[in-house]
């Protein structure tokens, strides 16, 4: 069996590393293509050192519009598929390398496994819910990493022999590297934190694109009593700057601006902070696994077992709100029962799943 996996952003360095050392210790023979749409240190070289995952073809497709972007990536993808001929291909997530690599293989009539199938925000307009319905459409092996998303899928009328129930693979990156960052992490001496602090991120189109939803979130981290560390991510940077936000954020005195952190290091803020606040969908889960409360910048989230076990709350991006959901997180303790995300064996059921399926 060939199989080639296919990552591009951050996030989906993350998902795939515990895929590819499991395809690694069997002896599959794998590929690792990086399209490049994150190129910046780092958001991509860090991440990619420091999972061990440097044993990959690099294509640079670097930003673009969506269509632009997808579009390059779709015309590279199909060459290097024609090349290698893989018997599947992995994507995880679903960004915009995830749905250029599954139209791609889709059209060479290879068959295609999506690494946290089933997600559903039910935004219709919000890029990565474009992108997971439409590869979940056009995948054969839709690997799902809770109850919820089999739900989702069986409500669209996917048949039972094409979704698989194997857990979520950022379970194992999650823990396995804590173990790490416990051991080489220094940033809480660098950034002169102890505990206490709120650890934010925000990079969600909707509420950096937007003007009114960013003064917002900006307003809210400047009137919150408490000190706020957040490593800014490259389009929000962007953003804060072309709308005039960015010298009121760093002047502020309670926010930290920094740059984006190496993996080790954010995940050891997770574990410390007393209080997430976030709009991403993987540090929501990152901050149940280590114990820490969240107060998520979304009106809806895919990871709805998070708000339901009481560790997560959802405020969008109105001043008010997010101030009123952090007083009241801040005053809770993190009581949140089992995890809904499986054990540290997505990986292994995934490659067991293909390895059965694929001969
Ligand atoms: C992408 C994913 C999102 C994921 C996020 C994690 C899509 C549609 N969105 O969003 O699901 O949660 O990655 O970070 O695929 N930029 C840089 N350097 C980089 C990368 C990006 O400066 O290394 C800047 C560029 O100006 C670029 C902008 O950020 O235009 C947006 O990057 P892009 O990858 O298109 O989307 P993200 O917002 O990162």
């Amino acid at each position: 069996m060939k199989i080639m996996s296919i990552v591009g952003a951050r996030p989906n360095f993350i998902k795939i590393s515990p895929l590819v050392r499991e395809i690694e210790n069997r002896n599959i023979d794998h590929r690792l293509i990086h399209t490049g749409q994150h190129y910046d240190a780092e958001m991509s070289d860090f991440f990619i050192n420091d999972l061990h995952l440097s044993d990959m073809e690099y294509l640079r497709i670097g930003s673009g519009t969506h269509g632009y972007q997808t579009g390059r990536m779709l015309m590279e993808l199909e060459q290097v598929m024609m090349r290698d001929k893989p018997d599947v291909i992995l994507v995880p997530g679903d960004t915009n390398t995830t749905l250029a690599g599954a139209l791609a293989a889709v059209k060479l009539n290879i068959p295609i496994g999506h690494v946290e199938a089933g997600l559903r925000s039910f935004i219709s307009t919000m890029p990565e819910e474009i992108n997971r319905v439409l590869v979940d459409h056009c995948s054969n092996y839709l690997f799902c990493p809770t109850e919820t998303a089999i739900s989702n899928l069986k409500n669209e009328g996917f048949s039972d022999d094409k979704f698989f129930l194997v857990g979520d693979t950022m379970v194992e990156a999650c823990l396995q590297n804590y173990i790490i960052a416990q051991e080489k992490s220094n940033i809480l001496e660098k950034l002169g934190v102890r505990d206490g602090f709120i650890l934010a991120t925000v990079h969600r189109a909707e509420n950096v694109d937007d003007k009114t939803s960013l003064q917002n979130i900006v307003d809210a981290f400047i009137s919150i009593d408490e000190r706020i560390v957040f490593p800014v991510h490259p389009r929000t940077l962007n953003r804060l700057k072309e709308f005039g936000l960015y010298d009121n954020l760093k002047d502020s005195g309670n926010v930290l601006v920094i740059e984006p952190l190496r993996y080790f290091d954010f995940l050891m803020l997770i574990s410390k902070a007393k209080l997430i606040l976030t709009d991403s969908g993987g540090i929501q889960k990152e901050a149940f696994l280590l114990g820490t409360l969240c107060v998520t910048l979304r009106d809806k989230t895919e990871w709805v077992e998070t708000v339901d076990l009481g560790c997560n709350i959802l405020v969008g991006s109105g001043v008010e709100k997010i101030i009123v959901g952090v007083e009241m997180m801040m005053n809770r303790e993190f009581e949140c029962g089992v995890n809904p995300f499986g054990d540290e064996k997505a990986s292994e059921r995934i490659v067991e799943v293909l390895a059965k399926e694929i001969s």
